[in-house]
């Protein structure tokens, strides 16, 4: 019953970080950003045709949807991809929470619906699948997807949803070279052979992946992303170094190269950019191809740092 298939771009754009105030130090990121600054983001993005956007209610309490909806302001609705997430951990006590998240969210956006409305972890999902039900049959979501989803919770929330004619269409969960878990335990084959897309989010680790921040230039003081990563940065710095050599060899960045090796997994990955030229970076990655040696090796020098990037967040995710 799901109006049409979903499709989306090779890459998708994140905004948990804009659910900071933008200053720095400030939050989980810590990073510096202005509203004219992701306007111009936004408008970057439109024009390399990076269309779907990520957030959800719970980034900055609604900051981040307030955030993106003025960035994409005086850009044509049906121009752009909204996806964001009902998470179950701020579910209100009224008679249909998860309709009531989607309303305030939709509110913050300035739209009447969104694209994608994703599960952002599975609570319970006997409980949470089932009212999504009559938001598809209304138009206010157009398609269902699931995040930080096993196989066996993925496949329960698509039953519960094929009952009355709809299915999950899309898994979001972490991935990049230093978390594969969705690789080894499965969940890829899964979605591939159900046809589902599935979106890998923190490719570039919140910043540890991008050659830019290291031991010798941390992640922003006071963060909740350096709290994560500082401690580990010198662990990854024989990756990130062989990162930003093969990207050299093809004019781009350590970011850059992460990002396609996401792209050669057959992943969308789901980039948090937070400045214009982070655009110019995804045109450049979603153009690159690594080799199958190239793969080979940065999976070793990540197995060799031997870290373990879970969120608190994750929960027996694999
Ligand atoms: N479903 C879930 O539970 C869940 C969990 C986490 C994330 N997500 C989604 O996935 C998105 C991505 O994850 P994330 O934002 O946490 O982390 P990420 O994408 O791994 O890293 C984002 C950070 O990397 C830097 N960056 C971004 N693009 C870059 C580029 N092209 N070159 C160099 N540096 C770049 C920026 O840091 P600076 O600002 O310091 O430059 C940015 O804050 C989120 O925004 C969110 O939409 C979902």
């Amino acid at each position: 019953m799901t109006s049409d298939a979903l499709k989306v771009p090779a890459v998708a754009l994140g905004t948990w970080a804009w659910g900071d105030d933008g200053r720095p130090g400030d939050g989980h990121f810590g990073s510096r950003w202005s509203a004219s600054g992701l306007r111009e983001v936004a408008e970057r993005a439109r024009s390399n045709g990076f269309t779907l956007w990520d957030t959800a209610a719970v980034y900055g309490m609604g900051r981040s949807e307030t955030a993106l909806a003025q960035a994409l302001a005086g850009q044509d609705r049906g121009a752009y991809l909204l996806s964001t997430k009902f998470t179950p951990q701020i579910a209100g006590d009224g008679d249909d929470p998860v309709a009531d998240m989607l309303e305030q969210s939709l509110a913050r956006m300035g739209t009447d619906h969104v694209d994608l409305l994703w599960v952002h972890n599975p609570a319970d999902v006997a409980r949470w699948t089932p009212p999504l039900i009559p938001l598809l049959r209304s138009g206010r979501v157009r398609h269902v997807g699931v995040s930080n989803h096993t196989v066996e919770q993925l496949a329960l929330a698509d039953r519960l949803l094929g009952e009355a004619g709809f299915r999950v269409e899309a898994v979001q969960n972490h991935f990049s070279l230093l978390h594969r878990d969705p690789e080894r335990a499965g969940l890829l084959d899964h979605c591939r052979e159900h046809d589902v897309r599935f979106f890998a989010y923190m490719v570039l680790e919140q910043g540890a992946l991008t050659g830019r921040y290291g031991p010798a230039r941390p992640l922003p003081e006071g963060s909740g992303r350096a709290a994560a990563y500082n401690g580990v940065l010198h662990r990854l710095q024989p990756l990130t170094e062989r990162m930003g050599a093969i990207g050299e060899d093809r004019g781009a960045s350590a970011a850059e190269v992460a990002i396609a090796w996401a792209l050669a997994k057959g992943t969308t990955p789901i980039v948090g950019v937070t400045k214009a030229a982070h655009v110019d970076g995804l045109a450049r990655a979603r153009e690159m191809r690594l080799t199958a040696p190239e793969i080979a090796e940065l999976e070793t020098l990540a197995d060799a740092a031997d870290v373990d990037t879970r969120g608190w967040w994750e929960r027996g995710t694999r």
